[in-house]
């Protein structure tokens, strides 16, 4: 049986680099744990792909971060969060599976938010399952998804502040009734880089979901209830980052979401 130990990393995967804004969180609240971050740029947009091809690769990659003996797993993806989650939790029994989903919705349901925007790749909003959990935990919460495809390319591009992301947002979110709500969850892991450009586009009272800081924080609480964290409190942790297919372009990316600059290896997960 896999056999968790509090000394282990913390595995976090995504489908390419963006999910390091939650890897970053993650190192912001716990510096002494150590984090192994795979992400699938061989396969990468999960948010253009088919539910059975998002759990195709998610389940290869939990078994690439259980033979690296992670204490948990996080799917920083929300594209995978949103659509293998269930998978990964019914194959992997033993091993506790974070994803970035619940600790959002379960945030909203704490603020009573009566009405809230989701905005996410199509992977994401098509599969409803923001809309689903939030629907069933909050008392008759109005919930307005909207799919924003051409986000997470443009990010990767470096259209962060600018005429062109100011335009595609625009398009998205301009007078749109999915900003004019009391909350809004930014439902990609990228979005948080466009958080400054986005809120002069909502309601003024909106509330924009903090994902990365309100997931680390439950990892944390998690960790903590199974006597996971780290014993010892001084130390630094390490982070050790794999990509499935390496190239420049992607290293640049990288330092980008993450803050710093990386020493990124390759690893290729057998098909
Ligand atoms: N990481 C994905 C997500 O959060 C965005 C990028 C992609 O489509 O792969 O949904």
């Amino acid at each position: 049986m896999y056999q968790t130990h509090h000394s282990g990393p913390i595995g976090v995967f995504d489908s390419g680099v963006g999910g390091l804004t939650v890897a970053r969180a993650i190192h912001a609240k716990m510096p002494q744990e150590d984090i192994i971050y795979f992400g699938d740029t061989l396969h990468l947009p999960y948010g253009e792909k088919s539910s059975d091809a998002i759990k195709r690769y998610s389940l290869a990659i939990t078994k690439f971060l259980m033979e690296q003996n992670a204490k948990t797993i996080v799917v920083a993806c929300n594209s995978a969060s949103a659509n293998a989650y269930q998978t990964l939790v019914e194959t992997f029994p033993n091993v506790e599976i974070i994803n970035v989903i619940d600790p959002v919705t379960k945030y909203c349901e704490l603020k009573g938010f009566s009405s809230i925007g989701v905005i996410g790749t199509k992977a994401t909003i098509g599969s409803a399952t923001y809309q689903r959990i939030l629907s069933a935990n909050l008392n008759q919460p109005k919930v307005i998804a909207k799919a924003t495809p051409l986000l997470a390319s443009m990010i990767e591009e470096g259209f962060i502040n600018g005429p062109v992301a100011q335009s595609v947002l625009n398009a998205y979110l301009q007078n749109e009734p999915v900003g004019q709500t009391e909350a809004f969850i930014l439902g990609c892991t990228h979005y948080p880089l466009l958080e400054d450009e986005i809120k002069p586009l909502l309601h003024p009272n909106n509330h924009i979901v903090n994902t990365p800081k309100i997931v680390a924080e439950w990892i944390h609480a998690s960790l903590q209830q199974k006597e996971l964290l780290a014993k010892n409190e001084s130390r630094t942790g390490k982070t050790r980052f794999y990509l499935s297919d390496l190239t420049q372009s992607f290293v640049k990316q990288a330092e980008l979401f993450f803050g710093e600059k990386l020493d990124i290896n390759e690893v290729r997960l057998p098909d």
